[in-house]
This record gives C-alpha cells, sequence and structure tokens, in this order.
C-alpha cells in the first residue's frame, strides 16, 4: 500500500517532462525532405511520455515492485534502458528507405541486399530483398494480385526457405493478417504478417511412437512490407521471435510502416 502510493508520487513529476521519443530527431544527415516525410511518418496519435516507453516492460515492473524507490528513478530506468530511437537507412542507389532501431548493427554478406540486426537478440532481424531488375516487370504491388494472394506467395517463399532436412521436424505456419495502404508517398504497399511454429522430436529414430515426442524449436514472427518501383518488387523484412515481438511491438511496427521505394535516376 505505501509503496505503489509513493510510486504514483514519483512518477506524476516525470510526466510533463519528459519528450515523447516520437518528436526524437531521426536522423541529422537526412536531407530536410526525408526527415520532414520520416518524422511525420511517426507522429503517433496517441503519444506517450517516454518514461513508459522503457523496451522491456518487465523492468517497469521489477522497478515498481521493488522497495527501492528514489526520486530520480524514471531517469535512472531511462538511463539504464534506453528508449528506443531510431536511425534512417536510405539507398538512394537502389531506391528504398526505412527507419531501424539506433541500437541494431549491420551484418555484411548476409545474403540480403541489407541486414541489421539487434545486437542482444540475435535472431531478431530486419532485412530488403529486391527482385532483380532483369526479371520483373512490376509497375504495381497489385501486380501479385490482392494482398490474401500476395501474402500465400510470400508464406511459401518463407517456408522454402526455412525448409529443413532434418528428420522430425515439422513446421506450422498461420497467416495473421494481411493488409493493403496508400503511403504518404501515394504507392501502394502491401503488408503480411505470420506467425511460423517449428517443431522437432528430439529422438526421431526412437523404436516407439511416444519417445518421438516433438517440442517447440521457435516460435517466430514474421513481417513483409511490399512495394513497387523501378519495375522491381521490394520487400522489407523483419523476423523475431514471437515474445520479443510482442514486447517491442509499437517499435517494430514503426520500422514497417517507414518503408518506402524510391526512384531511382539511371
Ligand atoms: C535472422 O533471424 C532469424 C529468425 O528470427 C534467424 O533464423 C536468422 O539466423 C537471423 N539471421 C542472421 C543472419 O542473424
Amino acid at each position: 500500500m505505501a509503496s505503489s502510493f509513493a510510486a504514483a508520487a514519483v512518477l506524476l513529476p516525470c510526466l510533463p517532462s519528459t519528450r515523447s521519443r516520437r518528436t526524437t530527431p531521426i536522423s541529422a544527415s537526412a536531407s530536410a525532405k526525408n526527415e520532414t516525410r520520416t518524422l511525420s511518418s511517426l507522429n503517433s496519435p496517441h503519444p506517450i511520455p517516454s518514461c513508459f516507453l522503457v523496451p522491456r516492460r518487465n523492468v517497469i515492473a521489477t522497478v515498481l515492485s521493488s522497495f527501492i524507490l528514489s526520486p530520480q528513478w524514471c531517469h535512472e530506468v531511462a538511463f539504464a534502458q534506453p528508449s528506443t530511437l531510431f536511425r534512417e537507412h536510405i539507398d538512394t542507389f537502389d531506391g528504398y528507405t526505412f527507419l531501424y532501431p539506433k541500437s541494431w548493427i549491420q551484418v555484411r554478406g548476409a545474403g540480403a541486399d541489407v541486414f541489421f540486426r539487434d545486437p542482444f537478440v540475435l535472431d531478431e532481424n530486419i532485412s530488403v530483398e529486391i527482385s532483380s531488375p532483369s526479371s520483373s516487370r512490376y509497375k504495381s504491388v497489385e501486380d501479385l494480385g490482392p494482398p490474401e494472394v500476395a501474402a500465400q506467395k510470400v508464406l511459401k517463399q518463407y517456408l522454402t526457405e526455412f525448409m529443413s532436412t532434418r528428420l522430425g521436424v515439422r513446421r506450422e505456419s498461420n497467416i495473421l493478417t494481411t493488409s493493403s495502404r496508400v503511403a504518404d508517398d501515394g504507392r501502394v504497399y502491401y503488408q503480411v504478417e505470420v506467425n511460423i511454429k517449428s517443431y522437432a522430436s528430439n529422438n526421431e529414430l526412437a523404436v516407439m511412437p511416444q519417445d518421438r515426442i516433438p517440442r517447440l524449436e521457435w516460435n517466430r514472427r514474421y513481417l513483409s512490407v511490399l512495394g513497387v518501383e523501378n519495375k522491381r518488387l521490394y520487400e522489407l523484412r523483419l523476423q523475431s521471435p514471437e515474445n520479443v515481438f510482442l514486447e517491442e511491438e509499437k517499435d517494430l511496427r514503426d520500422v514497417m510502416e517507414s518503408f518506402r521505394v524510391l526512384k531511382t535516376v539511371d
């Protein structure tokens, strides 16, 4: 009783002084045009004080449940677990741009056109794939068919990529949502969201069926944003363990929504 009262009393002074991280400058080097665009795309209709935007919600729970409450706890938490800042990645040569969490690092040679990953959660990453210019004649993402049809293709692609030759591996996939939207650049983008679970039995060669017990190996969320420009199909893909996705959902959705394709000069 006493401790929750203390927590509330400490929380209130934090509220007016904290800036929403939506207003944090994205990139000092971004051109004025791009900067304006990215900032407006991030203008959330529901600004939340950054005090509550600590990425790991359990940090707040831990702090609240502990009895050590100092008037500065809000700042201490903010320093220990900086709330997400984004950085803009612009590729004018290949024609696309998106925002990614500032702490993520670029990995070269990962096969994609560009690849970033969370340095702490190693299987959380974002990448961009582009269809080869000679093989594609896309005019709009709608050439793929309606979003539901495109989603089937995306899922098929995922499952092919993650195909396992190991004995006793089973994948369970679910298309969670498909959507289409016209972004502020006037282009249509599709978004596909999929959950895939992988089960493996640890003893596939066991004689008795009851010894071949499948266990959940991983449970992941995959999000793809598809766009077309320069007659090419672009895909921004996010891969994340399901539990991490749920924890960082707001940030990860901002990343997906920031994706834009750009006309290249040739
Ligand atoms: C990206 O994440 C996926 C799963 O979320 C993982 O399987 C893959 O190995 C990661 N890629 C890299 C290069 O880290």
